[in-house]
């Protein structure tokens, strides 16, 4: 596997697998995609038509979003995805939305918290509030983030499903709200959901591993305040978020969503360093042990492993850098575990 473009990528990242096709056959309306505008959902929003053409259904999928990128709304429509303009933080707007019997929820806030957390409570709390009310009847898929777990050493495996969230900070502490809020919707109407705690996606512009290896590109130490993490393969996410509208139960059912490996930095970076002829420096002499580290073996059991391995994931991020491929600069600040965002 290679990929040296831009449009190599998003194709990649669009890729339905057979099950995401098959799935489509099975899974009766439409689609819409609340907050397709960010990181992930253009590629999701993409996967999704392309795995109704392959199905050979007849099936819409809709696009919601403020669409404050310039070009986006334009790019989705050549993709099939039918786009419509919404502040999902106006109840009056959000009350004219088409109603479809599936829904996957990706709105949300995290930098910029600190100094404006009303804002991020508003975007994390108040609009899944009025999301789950006006979708009540539909399925829903929320996406929601591995930051809602205690941080742990890696000696534990990571979070399961079954450990209780204990969020750091405003930002967590919103996103427990934004759970909590799909949760007692579900509950008042029985509206079947699945809460999708994903820690951090790999798209080659953004991530934890383009962080890492811009920063042995540009000879900057390494930040390695936290020591391990969990990454997964964009194309993956996509993948299980849309077979995931199939396992919406209510009470909600929760999954962990990342990939099987507790990635230590130390190795990842030394790899990174050897493809790069670069050698590595460090922020701090000895990593940091507390870490969001993620259990998804649930996942793996349902879906299987993911596509792409960590190992195929950092030669292709590193070569990705090495050839200045294009960054959203984005920074993830994977390396915050005192929850100030
Ligand atoms: N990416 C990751 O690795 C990662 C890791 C853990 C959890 N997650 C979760 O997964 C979800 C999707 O991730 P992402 O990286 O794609 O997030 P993102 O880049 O923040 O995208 C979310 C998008 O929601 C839209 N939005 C924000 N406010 C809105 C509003 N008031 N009305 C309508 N749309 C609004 C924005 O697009 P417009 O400007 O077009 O409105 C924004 O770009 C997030 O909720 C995040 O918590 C992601």
């Amino acid at each position: 596997m290679d990929i040296t473009t831009e449009n190599e990528l998003e194709l990649d990242l669009s890729e339905p697998s057979p099950s995401t096709v098959e799935a489509m056959k099975r899974i009766d309306g439409d689609i819409a995609i609340l907050g397709i505008g960010g990181k992930i959902g253009p590629s999701l929003g993409r996967m999704a038509a392309r795995a109704i053409a392959q199905a050979g259904v007849d099936k819409k999928v809709f696009g919601i979003s403020r669409f404050s990128e310039a070009g986006l709304k334009e790019k989705l429509e050549s993709w099939n995805v039918k786009t419509i303009s919404c502040d999902l933080l106006d109840r009056d707007d959000v009350a004219k939305l088409p109603q479809v019997p599936n829904v996957i929820f990706m709105a949300g806030r995290k930098f910029g918290t600190t100094g404006a957390e009303s804002l991020t409570w508003a975007m994390n709390v108040l609009v899944p509030a009025n999301v789950a009310n006006h979708y009540r009847t539909s399925r829903i898929v929320a996406f929601s983030t591995g930051c809602v777990y205690p941080q742990v050493e890696p000696s534990t495996g990571g979070c399961t499903e079954h450990v209780r969230p204990e969020p750091v900070g405003e930002y967590a502490q919103s996103c427990l709200g934004r759970e909590r809020m799909f949760e007692y919707h579900a509950q008042r109407f029985g509206t079947k959901t699945l809460l999708f705690r994903l820690n951090y996606a790999v798209d080659l512009r953004y991530g934890v591993l383009h962080d890492i290896a811009t920063s042995i590109w540009n000879d900057n130490p390494v930040v390695n305040v936290v020591g391990h993490f969990n990454v997964i393969w964009q194309g993956d996410v996509n993948d299980w978020a849309l077979q995931s509208l199939e396992l919406c139960e209510s009470p909600p059912r929760f999954l962990n969503v990342t990939g099987p490996e507790t990635a230590s930095i130390v190795s990842v970076a030394e790899m990174m360093g050897a493809i790069m002829n670069k050698q590595v420096r460090y922020l701090q002499q000895i990593p940091g042990n507390l870490c969001y580290l993620n259990n998804a073996a649930g996942a793996f059991s349902r879906f299987g492993y993911p596509r792409v391995t960590l190992q195929d994931m950092i030669r292709l991020q590193a070569q990705w850098i090495i050839a200045g491929n294009r960054s959203l600069n984005k920074p993830t600040h994977f390396e915050i575990n005192d929850g100030t965002f």
